[in-house]
């Protein structure tokens, strides 16, 4: 049908179908927004939501420390519309209004408390919003991309969607009765009819291979990129974009026809325009827009959106970045299993950044990940308390660094020729001291690549190794054991502090967007000031390289105690308790 259609004349003079802008367009936008999905307001938040916004969140830091200016604007909110949240709010006995606003200001209380640096925080029943989504309507309509059908299918509600035949299958429940069920999620459907506004999003088949042809990092991973591919080598049947309203109030109605309520999906991804000003200032940032989605809602985000995009006139965000789910010790969290982890009881155990850490170090975008206690437990012990914590400890001790500065380098004792192959260098560092210097000074490219890539992961994973290596250097050279008398003994334990303390201020730079209390407490106790804490500023070893340092010699910072202080193993109640 849509290659009938696209290879019309009709059709090929009015290519593309969404106006000439994005064919011409390509410039990179200065302002970026980055966003999170917007959380259906059903049930309280849960680790899951948190760790969608946490990713958002280290990349919005991450910009911020790049560009050393605002970052660019940071999204995310509730999605408050839909057959799910008007039923559930029946079911506690309320209004869908009074219901929405206790866990929409519960989802912005965690926010508050994970230190999620949003700049907008968008409620889909705030009045601009409206009038951003009949704007978009209106704009379908106009155009000519919507039409009205009798639409008849399975309806999951849980899901908000019409499932084909293929999608659902039949189960007992626990008294052997026989159920249809949709086979991703597992609920139960409805056979639904009516009458209902559909998008054609079958003739979008094309474009949107294209677009993807064209853009082969739009959606990351790679694995989720070919997942969406697949998706488009099937059958793409137009979708249904209205619901009788006599069935769902609880929603935007179609403008111009009261008996239809606009379908929660369509209401839900405008909101990524409402958030860059749309109808009005969105050209200022629109498309740079990078949506941070879990694996569940990835057809939405890369095939309904992008096409409803091209349908109003504009161009797909840049970027859909992908990440799976979390579940407990091994398990798929859910009320029904009473699994699910509370993110505020995780931060009262592992304090709010020891449990950013965890998340972000942990979380892997392409496979699931699993939680459980111990295991945050040890890894928040071993890197954060121990590796890290341990590092400042040993180097800002009285007893090694009576004087409470920054002490001074030594070329002789670290001279900056290449390393002799045979043995010694003319001064004191060793084969291992050079690589060590070399792999931070590498560090912040190699963090930088990770983030640009949407592997968080791995950037704390390089951060790790080399506060491994700068351990082995302490260990290694043992300055605690060398003679405050002798001064060529003391300037080399003053090089090998003043080189640890730069090693510190870097990973301090590099951890801020995702461990920002840590990374604060690390720097101010090495003395760095707000002022110099950008990744301009990072200037690794400078002395060694030859130039000046603006830290030599200075004064560290009031000691504020330890770091990060090891956590107990919890004896009765672990987050996962409901
Ligand atoms: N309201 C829609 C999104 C609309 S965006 C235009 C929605 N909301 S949700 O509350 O169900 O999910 C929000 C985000 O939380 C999704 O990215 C989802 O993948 C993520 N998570 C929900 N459970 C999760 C885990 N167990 N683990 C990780 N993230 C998961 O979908």
């Amino acid at each position: 049908m849509w290659r009938r259609w696209c290879c019309s004349r009709r059709a090929a003079s009015a290519w593309p179908p969404w106006g000439s802008r994005w064919a011409s367009s390509g410039k990179k936008k200065e302002e970026a927004l980055i966003s999170t999905p917007i959380f259906y307001v059903n049930g309280p938040p849960h680790i899951g939501h948190l760790y969608s916004a946490l990713l958002a969140d280290a990349l919005h830091r991450h910009r911020r420390l790049l560009s050393g200016g605002s970052g660019g604007a940071l999204a995310t909110g509730t999605d408050e519309h839909g057959l799910k949240i008007q039923l559930s709010a029946a079911a506690a006995g309320t209004s869908p209004e009074r219901f929405c606003d206790s866990i929409s200001a519960e989802f912005r209380e965690l926010f508050k408390q994970a230190g999620i640096s949003y700049t907008d925080f968008i409620r889909t029943t705030e009045p601009r919003h409206t009038r951003a989504v009949e704007h978009f309507w209106t704009t379908l309509q106009e155009r000519g991309w919507l039409y009205q059908a009798q639409y008849e299918g399975w309806y999951c509600t849980p899901e908000e969607s019409f499932l084909a035949a293929s999608q659902v299958t039949e189960r007992p429940d626990s008294q052997g009765n026989l159920h249809t069920v949709s086979l991703e999620s597992g609920h139960q459907v409805h056979w639904t009819k009516e009458e209902n506004y559909m998008f054609k999003l079958s003739k979008f088949q094309e474009p949107l291979l294209k677009w993807l042809q064209e853009n082969k990092a739009a959606i990351t991973p790679k694995l989720f990129y070919q997942q969406v591919l697949q998706w488009l080598e099937q059958d793409l049947p137009d979708l249904s974009v209205s619901r009788d309203r006599n069935r769902l109030q609880w929603g935007i109605p179609v403008p111009g026809d009261s008996t239809q309520t606009i379908y929660v999906w369509v209401d839900a991804l405008v909101n990524y325009l409402t958030v860059v000003g749309y109808p009005d200032a969105h050209h200022a940032i629109w498309p740079a827009a990078y949506h941070i989605v879990g694996k569940d809602i990835l057809k939405f985000h890369a095939i309904y959106w992008p096409a409803l995009l091209m349908a109003a006139g504009l161009e797909p965000p840049e970027k859909i970045l992908v990440h799976s789910h979390w579940t407990v010790q091994g398990q798929k969290m859910s009320k029904s299993l009473g699994n699910v982890v509370d993110p505020v009881a995780c931060f009262q155990q592992y304090s709010v950044d020891g449990f950013r850490y965890f998340l972000l170090r942990q979380g892997v975008p392409e496979h699931d990940c699993d939680y459980y206690d111990e295991k945050a437990i040890n890894l928040v012990n071993s890197e954060l308390a121990d590796a890290l914590g341990g590092l400042l400890n040993r180097c800002t001790a009285p007893s090694l660094n009576p004087s409470g500065t920054y002490p001074g380098f030594s070329e002789v004792s670290f001279p900056r020729e290449a390393y002799a192959q045979n043995g010694r260098g003319s001064g004191r560092a060793l084969a291992e001291d050079y690589m060590l210097v070399s792999s931070v000074k590498d560090l912040p490219l190699q963090v930088n690549n990770s983030f640009e890539r949407f592997q968080i992961y791995k950037a704390l994973e390089s951060i790790m190794d080399c506060v491994r290596q700068t351990n082995g250097f302490m260990q290694r050279h043992a300055p605690w054991k060398l003679q405050c008398k002798d001064p060529e003994q003391e300037l080399w334990r003053d090089t090998i502090l003043h080189i640890v303390l730069e090693c510190l201020r870097v990973y301090g730079i590099l951890l801020q967007p995702v461990i920002p209390t840590i990374a604060d407490k690390l720097l101010s106790r090495l003395g760095v000031r707000s002022t110099e804490r950008s990744f301009k500023n990072l200037n690794f070893l400078s002395r060694y390289h030859g130039e000046k340092s603006p830290f030599e010699g200075r004064r560290l910072g009031p000691d504020s105690g330890l770091l990060f202080p090891r956590l107990e193993k919890a004896k009765n109640r672990s987050c996962g308790d409901t």
